[in-house]
């Protein structure tokens, strides 16, 4: 190692180093041609380290920052620069041809397509300013995602520099994928379950958990990879062509992935998808299908996005992965909400990099229309981020099979009585059936809810069936001599686990809501009804009709919401939580909207809101929608063919305004 004593002396030698390890990532992560050994990788890294400790002379861009220091509370919300727009799907080649002729049909003319892989992961932005990387987040609903700047540094393969090969402009956005490699994957699940934890249930799901860890010293572990494959925004102009969104990121020292190929026609995007579909078994990380794109961006313009997806762009995925194995045993696992589900234990097979040892049967009469027994040969898919399935049974000439599958009659978790709902069993012990107090209480602490750090899930399962834990209020109320008592638990850690648990009762109410488990209420489902109503107690009154009216929520989320608050045993966990001390912050804070107390009629059709739509914007907001025009009512919103609300209004003076302007009064896209 040099030796080296001043301060001017030191800045020289630390950019020679950050240089250098910059031009080492770029070769090891993006290129994979790498020029120096891992340990000689760590002594330039090393001495970077100390250097910069010496001489104080750390920056958020060197590469020694790549880990995130502290943990977060809780995501912040970052705002993309450009909708991160979804991707319609087409199932067939009939599908793709359809979208070819679409474009055509559209523009008056033919025109080239970009075909790429459509890889099997999370879509993030990335921000780079005067080429260093500032901010990065999840996609989020398109508009607002998570802020995970902290967890994309410990990325390799993302410089946290842009190269100069060509000129960077002030403000860059990119989009890219950040991926789980199937080896790194694998690895990952072995130790999982080494360590007692739940192993992933595929690459993608691995990829989006590890990111979205709150410790970036996670993700600093887990192996992730990422692709860059669109220029979202650049001050100075984007490229006109897509394929040079690929040129200008590789310029950058962004990576790609090479296969991508220009199509003129749907011949050559036919060939493409069957080449990657053969192909995709050689790839190191999981690629569903690929992803055709209008190669103009002139064109793109013109054909325009709907909602939420372009019309420019469509995913055509690949068949779902099949392998041939034997069901050993059929289980029967019961879930959170009492739910009995058969579980076929086969011999484990590899299918597409994925060691698959259960799959689901979902359902008794599942299993009998597809008539699959203990022993028999069946063909198994895993299709992208949908938990493996048994497809078929292959019939084998000869063979002596056993008897049908039977669902027990009575509950293997609790022995309480099995009754038959639907296509369902369901357990009925609902109190105190132990498979879905454990269920409750472990999904209860999970990070996105009350996020009790250091209860994992074995602690709970012995918690349940010690009798400590029988609801979800009980973690409240234990006591430090209690979780002495269990294996792993010192004075330390029993001391740290009960802070946690404290701690947790400081919430949100949208975490809060998530917590209850209520079916059909997950965190975004809990965010919208937090954010709409405001306090536990008004979705508790509200009626169906109520919740119904926002966008997100349909009959069946409404029903199992008024059904939880009005089932007495609910009623119940929910006073004794309440007695714990749990607080949330009166509603998510937000900036005054200036529409607070206004009330808005509607009348005629609207052109690109539903009525409930609309109504749930202005609720949102904090205003009123009101069914009849009066003195008090603040803006009359006339659609199409408008009623005699709207003479009414013009009688009592009351604003009128029209859609557009509605829009931009409460700020809808
Ligand atoms: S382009 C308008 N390109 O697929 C452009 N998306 O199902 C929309 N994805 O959310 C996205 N590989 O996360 C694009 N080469 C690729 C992709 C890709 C994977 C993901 C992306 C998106 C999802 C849509």
């Amino acid at each position: 190692m040099t030796h080296i004593s001043g301060l001017t002396e030191a800045k020289d030698r630390v950019e020679v180093l950050r240089g250098e390890i910059r031009r080492h990532d770029h070769l090891y992560y993006v290129l994979n041609r790498p020029e120096i050994s891992d340990r000689e990788y760590d002594l330039l890294l090393k001495e970077l380290e100390e250097l910069e400790e010496r001489f104080g002379l750390v920056s958020p861009e060197s590469p020694t920052q790549r880990i995130g220091e502290r943990p977060r509370d809780e995501f912040k919300k970052m705002e993309h620069m450009a909708p991160l727009l979804s991707l319609d799907s087409v199932l067939e080649e009939g599908g793709l041809r359809r979208f070819v002729e679409r474009t055509a049909k559209f523009l008056g003319r033919t025109t080239a397509f970009v075909a790429e892989p459509k890889f099997d992961g999370l879509s993030v932005e990335l921000v780079y300013e005067e080429g260093k990387f500032t901010r990065g987040g999840t996609r989020g609903d398109g508009l607002v995602g998570e802020d995970v700047t902290e967890n994309l540094r410990t990325i390799r393969a993302l410089p946290l520099v842009l190269g100069t090969a060509i000129p960077v402009p002030r403000l860059l956005s990119v989009r890219a994928e950040v991926v789980m490699p199937l080896e790194g994957f694998n690895r990952l699940n072995r130790q999982l379950l080494e360590n007692g934890k739940e192993p992933f249930a595929n690459p993608r799901n691995a990829a989006a958990g590890s990111l979205r860890q709150l410790d970036a010293r996670i993700t600093a572990s887990r192996p992730l990879d990422l692709f860059c494959y669109d220029i979202l925004w650049a001050e100075g102009g984007v490229p006109d062509l897509h394929r040079e969104d690929f040129t200008r990121l590789e310029a950058w020292g962004l990576r790609t992935e090479p296969h991508r190929r220009v199509c003129p026609s749907l011949r050559e995007l036919l060939d493409f998808h069957g080449e990657m579909a053969r192909s995709r078994d050689e790839l190191p990380y999981e690629v569903d299908g690929i992803v055709v794109k209008v190669d103009s961006k002139a064109d793109q313009a013109a054909l325009g996005v709907r909602t939420k997806s372009p019309r420019w762009a469509v995913a055509y995925k690949f068949e779902p992965r099949k392998e041939e194995t034997v069901i050993q045993d059929i289980a029967v696992s019961v879930g959170r909400t009492g739910i009995l589900t058969p579980v076929a234990l086969l011999k484990p097979v590899d299918v597409g990099g994925v060691t698959i040892s259960r799959a689901t049967l979902h359902n008794l009469s599942e299993v009998r229309r597809k008539d699959v027994r203990v022993g028999d040969s069946v063909r198994v898919a895993r299709a992208g981020d949908v938990i493996p399935e048994v497809m078929e049974r292959i019939p084998v000439a000869g063979e002596t099979r056993s008897e049908p599958f039977e669902m027990p009659v009575r509950c293997p978790v609790c022995g309480g009585e099995v009754v038959v709902r639907g296509a369902f069993h369901v357990c009925t012990n609902e109190l105190s059936c132990p498979a879905q107090v454990k269920g409750a209480v472990k999904h209860f602490a999970s990070r996105d809810a009350m996020d009790i750090r250091g209860l994992g899930e074995k602690t709970v399962e012995v918690l349940v069936e010690r009798g400590y834990v029988k609801d979800v209020a009980d973690l409240y109320a234990l006591e430090k001599d209690q979780l002495l008592t269990l294996e792993g638990f010192a004075d330390r850690s029993a001391d740290k686990l009960l802070e946690a648990i404290r701690r947790s009762r400081q919430t949100t109410l949208t975490r809060f809501l998530y917590a209850l488990g209520i079916p059909g209420v997950g965190v975004h489902v809990a965010r919208v009804l937090a954010e709409a109503f405001g306090s536990l107690e008004s979705i508790r009154k509200a009626g169906r009709s109520n919740l119904q009216s926002l966008r997100e929520i349909g009959p069946e989320i409404s029903e199992a919401v008024v059904d939880f608050f009005t089932n007495e045993k609910n009623r119940r966990v929910l006073e004794k939580l309440q007695r714990t001390g749990i607080r949330w912050d009166a509603g998510i804070p937000r900036a005054r909207t200036g529409l607070e107390g206004k009330s808005f009629v509607f009348t005629g059709g609207l052109e690109t809101l539903t009525r409930g739509e609309a109504k749930a914007l202005v609720e949102a907001l904090g205003g009123r929608a009101a069914s009849s025009v009066s003195a008090q009512t603040d803006y009359v919103v006339a659609g199409e063919n408008p009623g005699s609300k709207l003479e009414r209004a013009r009688e009592l003076g009351v604003t009128v305004i029209g859609e557009t302007e509605f829009k931009k009064l409460v700020g809808a896209p």
